[in-house]
């Protein structure tokens, strides 16, 4: 396996998925090896479905373990679907969201237990860990205002809980990110959209100097 496998995390409204689109090229830029974006729910035909079925609206009495299951579920599927062979090929993976995602919303913020949701994604991952991971940090207070700014009226399930589902988990991302110091990367989120990007592109160069030298 030689490429690299990159997630980006955070709670909602971190504008991860906006920074995304925008840091896309400028890494691309910066190297010769393709970049292929995916994210988590979905990410593959099996995985989308999945994702319809976990942020159905209407699917309000859910169980919060059927849940976990199928988000490792829709996870597997795109591990065996996208990452491996993007990652056998030689190219570059970026995933926004991937197993951390499972630990902070089912395990805290569910209140699953985070160790519970990190075995049963032990089972779906089988040591398939992203190399680096971007975390965007941004308070559940920040996060929801966001939210509740961009798309009024058309928030998923997910986004209607609680503020204090939120803080669960904001306060999980907080663990996971100290247990894992060298794997994950902190980026302050509350900055301009502009810097949120620039940040995490040096993070991730200054990670890869090897791979990201292009006009140098
Ligand atoms: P999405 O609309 O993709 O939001 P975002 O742009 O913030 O990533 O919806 C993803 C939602 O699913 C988000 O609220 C987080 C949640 N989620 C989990 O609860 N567990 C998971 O394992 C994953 C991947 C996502």
């Amino acid at each position: 396996m030689s490429g690299i496998f990159i997630s980006f995390e955070g709670p909602d409204g971190a504008g991860k998925t906006t920074a995304l689109k925008t840091l896309m090229p400028l890494l691309q830029a910066k190297t010769d090896q393709e970049i292929v974006l995916s994210r988590e729910p979905g990410g593959s035909s099996i995985s989308e479905k999945i994702r319809k079925i976990i942020l159905d609206i209407h699917d309000e009495e859910m169980d919060p373990r059927t849940e976990a299951l199928l988000y490792a579920a829709a996870r597997r599927q795109h591990l065996i679907d996208v990452i491996l062979p993007t990652l056998q090929a030689n190219k570059i993976m970026l995933s926004d969201r991937f197993v951390d995602s499972s630990i902070a919303y089912q395990g805290g913020g569910r209140e699953i237990g985070m160790k519970e949701v990190a075995d049963i994604n032990d089972f779906a991952i089988d040591g398939h860990l992203p190399d680096l991971t971007i975390y965007f940090d941004v308070s559940p207070e920040v996060g929801l205002s966001r939210i509740r700014k961009d798309h009024e009226g058309a928030m998923d399930r997910l986004e209607r809980e609680a503020i204090d589902f939120h803080n669960r988990v904001y306060d999980s991302y907080m663990k996971i990110v100290k247990a894992n110091p060298d794997r994950i990367k902190t980026i302050n989120a509350e900055q301009a959209p502009e810097k949120v990007v620039a940040d995490a592109l040096d993070a991730i160069i200054k990670r890869f100097p090897n791979i990201f030298n292009k006009g140098e």
